[in-house]
């Protein structure tokens, strides 16, 4: 196949993007939510699209178009976003690039909340599922290739080894989130590529020249692969 369609080395590949914000309730008209725009995982799932394969891109709150030859599944929370992936097994590599709130609020209100008066209303907090761990965990539907971003205000390369062997994943980009970067929302990005014991710092470039080069990573990954 490769011989024939040169150009679309991912043909008959399932890919599964997750990508954006999620947001999470806390009554009918609030949410937490955070600066994710959803171009780094959008500009993924377009890249491997290109590239000939069938992607499913589970996406949070963005106002971007669903890519050319995308499937996507909208979702609003975490919970959400774990279950639509899951939804989408099986799939040859999982690309998590959402931004899921680390957190959810534990007791949503079914009516807006009012100020009464009173004292402000404390929220607590419960840890969301992690869906990238999740997705890397050894079993029949595990992906054969996961990967994960990583996003740091410090010590870049020290905490994204950490969250790498954290997480079970194969491949991890981090990026630097800090102050002045404006990777939020921005059009540029630089990251750290990591594979197994090795980091790789690649130059400062457009979204979707990394979306290019990762689609293009991947496809040599599973060129020598059955499908
Ligand atoms: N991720 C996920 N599900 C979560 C949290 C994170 O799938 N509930 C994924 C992100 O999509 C990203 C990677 O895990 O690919 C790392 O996200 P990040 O927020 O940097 O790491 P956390 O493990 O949440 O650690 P922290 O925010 O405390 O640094
Ligand atoms: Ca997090």
């Amino acid at each position: 196949e490769d011989a024939l369609f040169p150009h679309k080395p991912l043909s008959g590949r399932h890919v599964l993007v997750t990508a954006g914000p999620t947001h999470e309730p806390i009554d009918p008209v609030r949410f937490i939510a955070n600066h994710s725009s959803g171009k780094q995982g959008y500009a993924i799932a377009a890249a491997c699209a290109q590239l000939g394969a069938q992607v499913t891109l589970v996406s949070g709150p963005t106002s971007l178009p669903c890519p050319d030859g995308v499937t996507r599944v909208d979702v609003t929370t975490a919970v959400e976003m774990l279950a639509a992936c899951e939804a989408a097994l099986p799939a040859d590599c999982a690309i998590c690039a959402a931004a899921v709130g680390d957190w959810r609020v534990a007791d949503t209100a079914s009516q807006k909340r009012k100020k009464e008066g009173g004292a402000p209303p404390k929220l607590t907090l419960v840890e969301n599922p992690d869906i990238l761990a999740t997705l890397s965990q050894p079993g029949a539907l595990r992906p054969s290739l996961v990967i994960g971003f990583a996003a740091e205000t410090e010590t870049l390369e020290a905490h994204a080894i950490a969250k790498k062997r954290r997480k079970g994943c194969d491949w991890m980009l981090a990026n630097d989130v800090g102050t002045g970067t404006n990777v939020f929302g921005g059009d540029q990005n630089r990251v750290l590529f990591l594979d197994g014991d090795t980091i790789e710092p690649w130059s400062a470039m457009a979204k979707t020249d990394i979306a290019r080069s990762l689609a293009a990573r991947i496809a040599a990954r599973f060129s020598s692969s059955p499908r």
